[in-house]
C-alpha cells in the first residue's frame, strides 16, 4: 500500500468568541461555525459621547475598560459558555480604529486566549464588516460588490470569495458616515448623525435643495467633503430653511452618489450580488434604493440587518472563524494596528 495515511483530523475550531472595541461600541459575541450567532452583546457609549457631538478617544478607551468584562461575561453567559473549554478560539479587532480603544479589546482577548489555552486571531475591522454582511446571507454567489460605508470608511470592494478583495474605489476625503455626523452636528441634530438625519429627513422634502453630487458621473471613487461644505454654506445663506428639508436633501444627495457608484461597480465587474456593509448601510432610503437598483440590474441585494451593519462582535467572530480555518493564528506578542488597510 502506498500513499499517506491521513492522521487524526485537526480539531474543528467551532465556537469563536469575538471582541470589538475599535471605536465607541464595546461588543462581544459567540458564533458557532462562522455562521450561527449564539450571542451578541453591544454596550454602546453613545450617551457618553453625545454631549461632545462625536467620539472622544480618551473617554472611549476608558469606557471600553469599564465595560469589557461585563460585556464579555454577558456574551459567554448568554451562550452558556462560562468556562474555558466551551470556546475554541478568541478573535478581536486589531485595527483600524482608535489605538487606546483597540488595545483594550486586543489585550483582553489575548489574556483570555492565554488563560484558556486556545488560539487568538486578530481581525481587520473592515474585513469583519464584510463578514457581517455575509453572516445572515446564507449561500452567496460570487463575485460580490460590497459597499462598505461607515463612519471611518467608504470603500467599494469586489469580493471574489472570503479573503479575496479588490478595492475598486473609495472616498477621496470624508467617509459617508462622517458626512452624516458632521452635517447632523452642524444642524444641531445630535450624535450619531446618521439616524438623526434619517429621522429628520422623514419630515422633509428631498427635492427642496439641489445639493451637489460630487463625482457622480465619474469612476468609482467618491467625495463627500464638498457636499458637507455646500450644506453649511446653504444654511448660512438661508437661515430660514427647515432642518427637515436640509436633512432630506442632503441624504438624497448621499444616497444618489452611493447608488450610482455601486451600480457602476456591479456592471463593471459582472458581480452577482450587491452588498451593503457598515453603519450607513442601516440607512433606510439607501436600502430601498439599492434593493430596487439591484433588481433592475438582475443581481441579488444583500442587506444585513441594521444591528449587523453597525459595529458588533458577531462580525468579528465570523471573520475570525474563517481566518482560523485558513490556518491563521496571531502571536500573543502582536499589538493593535490603528491604520490597518483592507
Ligand atoms: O460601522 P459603524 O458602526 O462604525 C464605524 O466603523 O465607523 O458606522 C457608524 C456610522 C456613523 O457615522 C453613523 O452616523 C452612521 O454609521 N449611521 C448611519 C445610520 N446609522 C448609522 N448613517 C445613515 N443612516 C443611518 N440610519
Ligand atoms: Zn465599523
Amino acid at each position: 500500500m502506498s500513499g499517506a495515511v491521513p492522521g487524526p483530523a485537526a480539531p474543528a475550531l467551532d465556537r469563536v468568541l469575538g471582541i470589538e472595541t475599535s471605536c465607541d461600541e464595546t461588543a462581544a459575541s459567540v458564533v458557532d461555525g462562522g455562521m450561527h450567532m449564539v450571542s451578541s452583546i453591544v454596550s454602546s457609549q453613545i450617551d457618553l459621547h453625545a454631549r461632545f457631538g462625536g467620539v472622544v478617544p480618551e473617554l472611549a478607551g476608558r469606557a471600553h475598560l469599564e465595560l469589557i468584562t461585563a460585556t464579555v461575561e454577558d456574551a459567554l453567559a448568554a451562550a452558556g459558555s462560562g468556562d474555558a473549554c466551551a470556546v475554541d478560539a478568541v478573535a478581536a479587532t486589531v485595527g483600524p480604529g482608535l489605538i487606546g480603544s483597540l488595545l483594550v479589546g486586543v489585550s483582553y482577548a489575548k489574556a483570555l486566549a492565554m488563560a484558556w489555552d486556545v488560539p487568538f486571531v486578530g481581525v481587520n475591522h473592515l474585513e469583519a464588516h464584510l463578514f457581517g454582511a455575509l453572516l445572515e446571507a446564507g449561500d452567496v454567489a460570487y463575485p460580490l460588490v460590497v459597499e462598505l460605508v461607515s463612519g471611518g470608511h467608504t470603500l467599494l470592494v469586489q469580493m471574489d470569495k472570503p479573503g479575496s478583495y479588490t478595492v475598486l474605489g473609495q472616498t477621496i476625503d470624508d467617509a459617508a458616515g462622517e458626512a452624516f455626523d458632521k452635517v447632523a452636528r452642524f444642524l444641531g441634530l445630535g450624535y450619531p448623525g446618521g439616524p438623526a438625519i434619517q429621522a429628520a429627513a422623514e419630515h422633509g422634502d428631498r427635492q427642496a435643495i439641489a445639493f451637489p453630487r460630487s463625482m457622480i458621473g465619474d469612476g468609482l471613487d467618491c467625495s463627500f467633503s464638498g457636499l458637507k461644505t455646500s450644506v453649511v454654506n446653504y444654511v448660512r445663506r438661508h437661515p430660514e430653511v427647515s432642518n427637515e428639508d436640509v436633512a432630506a436633501s442632503f441624504q438624497e444627495a448621499v444616497v444618489d452618489v452611493l447608488v450610482a457608484k455601486g451600480a457602476r461597480a456591479v456592471v463593471a465587474t459582472g458581480a452577482r450580488g450587491w452588498c451593503l456593509a457598515g453603519g450607513v448601510a442601516a440607512n433606510a432610503p439607501l436600502r430601498e434604493r439599492v434593493t430596487a437598483e439591484a433588481a433592475a440590474l438582475g443581481v441579488r441585494a444583500l442587506l444585513p440587518s441594521r444591528a449587523m451593519c453597525t459595529d458588533n462582535a458577531a462580525m468579528v467572530a465570523a471573520a475570525g472563524w474563517w481566518l482560523l480555518g485558513s490556518g491563521m493564528r496571531t502571536p500573543l506578542a502582536a499589538g493593535a494596528e490603528p491604520n490597518l488597510l483592507l
